[in-house]
């Protein structure tokens, strides 16, 4: 697939600035720059930026698809002036933004962005999967922002463009703070399959994302907090492995945390002494092995296709059958291509048949391990377990639900 960028990502003057990051203060905050990308011809477009906490950052993406009277939304990103400029240029080209979509029920980073989209495009039917929740106080979605005229709820009041897309839920799973859903929705016409957080696609090479500003790979690509910040092809991608461990693992099995006084001794070095390298603060220690680590979750020089580990060991660990089910139920659509996740690398080329032998894969091997690189995983399952905050035996929907 050819990628066809639209946008310089790092274009002078373009207005990348999100006001509402302190409700989620991921890095890069304030400032988000897009990545706008044509995946199909004429079809489907990503927007990508990039998220995470001390330069742990991952693509997110919202997807953009041609449907007859306009483009649809799915997933959307912060609506920054960026953005905005790129979805004029579409709605130029295709028509209005007629549909936005929130896909999923749980994700706080695809949800917040859709009131403040959802403003952007006034003439807009906003869509949310059903069990919206919001934490700690269950809030309706009115006071998050949500238009109430003209939100309603997929499957319940029924389905956008249920002509050209097809609908594909998975859940609701009871996650004891609130529920697990997503809408996965695949674009006939193009044969995209449109996902979100439950199946993604990790490359050994970094996404061209980065290419505007690899800092976050270069931090991360050192040993030590005192080394300075070197842009090499091998870096960039000894950084971009490790960050997907960290994304993956949060605490990955071949990483130390070293004691106050290493970490003090790196600290103002000559060379770091810039917020850029937090001014040498790197409380990271990498040990021997951690490229295996990466090679047992990425194994060759294609996409790897795989359940993220932080959500099968931390939303899924007693939810394979509904997983594994939810997968069959895409492996049948015989129009599938390419899959689109909201995060990691997109478009990737997928058959129903691939599919099908990652339902197989995951029904039987070890599920939600506990020992190595998923220790750290199952230790904070176990605690929340421990004190109640998630159900032993999650509750599935009964009969009918989504009839
Ligand atoms: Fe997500």
């Amino acid at each position: 697939m050819n990628q066809l960028p639209s946008r310089d990502p790092a274009a002078p003057g373009a207005d990348q600035s999100w006001p509402w990051w302190p409700l989620l203060p991921l890095y890069p905050y304030g400032r988000r720059r897009t990545l706008v990308r044509e995946l199909i011809p004429g079809q489907v477009w990503s927007f990508e930026q990039l998220q995470g906490v001390f330069y742990v950052a991952v693509p997110i993406r919202m997807t953009v698809v041609r449907v007859r009277g306009g483009l649809l939304l799915y997933a959307p990103v912060p609506p920054t002036g960026e953005v905005r400029a790129a979805l004029a240029e579409l709605e130029h080209r295709y028509g209005p933004v007629c549909t936005i979509v929130l896909p999923t029920s749980s994700g706080l980073e695809h949800k917040l962005p859709v009131p403040a989209m959802a403003r952007a495009f006034p003439a807009a039917q906003v869509w949310v999967t059903p069990r919206q929740w919001s934490f700690p106080l269950p809030l309706p979605l009115a006071w998050l922002g949500f238009p109430a005229q003209r939100t309603r709820v997929l499957f319940e009041q029924g389905l956008p463009h249920a002509d050209e897309l097809h609908w594909l839920p998975l859940g609701p799973l009871d996650l004891g703070l609130g529920t697990f859903m997503e809408a996965a929705c695949l674009h006939r016409a193009s044969g995209c399959l449109l996902l979100t957080d439950a199946l993604v696609a990790i490359s050994e090479q970094p996404p061209e994302l980065f290419d505007a500003d690899p800092t976050p790979l270069l931090f991360h690509a050192r040993d030590r907090g005192d080394a300075p910040l070197l842009d090499t092809p091998d870096c960039r991608r000894r950084g971009w492995q490790r960050l997907v461990l960290f994304a993956s693992y949060l605490r990955p099995d071949h990483l130390q945390v070293p004691g106050i006084r290493e970490l003090l001794a790196g600290l103002l070095a000559a060379g770091v002494r810039s917020p850029r390298a937090y001014f040498g603060l790197y409380p990271f220690r990498w040990q021997e092995g951690w490229q295996a680590e990466f090679r047992s979750l990425v194994p060759g020089p294609e996409a790897a296709l795989l359940v993220a580990p932080v959500l099968e060991r931390l939303v899924f660990p007693r939810c394979r059958a509904a997983l594994v089910t939810w997968i069959r139920t895409l492996a049948g659509q015989s129009e599938i291509r390419w899959l689109v996740p909201a995060h990691y690398d997109a478009p990737v080329a997928c058959s129903p048949q691939q599919l099908g032998e990652l339902a197989d894969c995951l029904e039987g091997r070890d599920w939600a391990p506990d020992r190595g690189s998923w220790a750290y995983l199952s230790g904070i399952d176990k605690t929340l377990l421990r004190f109640g905050v998630v159900p032993e035996q999650p509750a599935e929907p009964g009969p009918g639900f989504l009839d």
